[in-house]
């Protein structure tokens, strides 16, 4: 167990504008992993970071420890205006994670938000929070239940269906964003080659925020069939950086030869999230590739062990 000088060395680590960005990113996962009071005060005091990227995953992370601790720094930074869309997003994502009805003001407002990909993050989140106190399908234990990535989505699969009538809701633009995330979620259960190729398809489709969503699946997956369609998206002149990123993230996590090149050559892309994620994501790849017991080493690397 890590006790309070533990967690104040890592968060020390995260918080260090001097480290590197990867050993950063391990320092967070292992205070998420941690968990607790300290652990989500020192990630709440990185937001006045320069990189969106930290930022952002700064508060994906608080989603996902789905600890209520967490929500004043959240809503403080969906409300902030200076912060980056992608990281209001976040904020406005996580706020819908963690699950608690007390948010639905801030976030109905936030559903009209100039900024678009904030403003369809929120109307999401007002939905999954609807749905949760609706009392979901029939109970709250089938969100879970078929998920085998253990992560708390933006919404539940939709019920079973065929993959040609999941891709069919997937890529309908006229559903509301909610229904289509539900049969991306499905299709992601489903983990065949044919619901990997569906939601491939979606890399087309005209919302950004929905395109990134894709690329997270894609990523969760780590289907070898999604490469040619990721790297298309991250190659894309024009192509939203949130969407790029989260595509760089996704080959990093496939990992293999083709993907590493692709990222080799986005290393020093001019965005400066994509050039970040691909850092991260080769950072990553040497993980998995590796002896290294865990990637989120916050603790063994204060102990010299790596
Ligand atoms: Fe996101
Ligand atoms: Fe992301």
């Amino acid at each position: 167990m890590a006790g309070h000088k533990e967690v104040a060395a890592v968060g020390r680590v995260l918080a260090n504008p001097k480290e590197s960005l990867t050993t950063r990113f391990r320092a967070l996962f292992t205070l998420r992993n941690l968990g607790g009071a300290e652990a989500i005060e020192w990630i709440s005091r990185t937001f006045v970071d320069e990189s969106a990227l930290l930022k952002h995953e700064l508060a994906y992370c608080l989603g996902q420890m789905q600890d209520e601790r967490a929500i004043p720094i959240l809503e403080e930074v969906l409300k902030d205006t200076t912060q980056e869309p992608m990281v209001r997003h976040e904020a406005g994502e996580a706020l819908g994670a963690i699950g608690n009805p007390k948010v639905l003001d801030l976030l109905k407002q936030y559903s009209e938000d100039p900024v678009v990909e904030v403003a369809e993050t929120c109307q999401l989140a007002v939905r999954r929070l609807e749905w949760l106190s609706g009392g979901g399908d029939g109970g709250q234990a089938e969100e879970a239940a078929g998920n085998p990535y253990m992560s708390v989505d933006p919404a539940p699969p939709a019920p079973k269906n065929s993959v040609q009538e999941l891709r069919a809701q997937l890529l309908s633009e006229s559903l509301p964003l909610f229904e289509r995330y539900r049969a991306m979620f499905a299709l992601r259960n489903l983990g065949t080659e044919e619901a990997v190729l569906a939601l491939g398809d979606g890399l087309q489709c005209g919302s950004a925020l929905f395109r990134h969503e894709i690329g997270y699946v894609l990523g969760q997956m780590q289907h070898q069939a999604s490469i040619p369609q990721l790297q298309a998206a991250l190659e894309r002149a024009g192509e939203n950086a949130m969407v790029r990123h989260e595509c760089a993230e996704a080959l990093g996590a496939i990992g293999v030869e083709s993907c590493l090149q692709t990222l080799q050559r986005f290393r020093d892309d001019q965005e400066r999230v994509v050039k970040e994620s691909c850092e991260v994501a080769l950072d990553m790849y040497e993980y998995e590739n590796s002896t290294q017991f865990q990637y989120a080493d916050g603790l063994l690397r204060l102990q010299g062990v790596q």
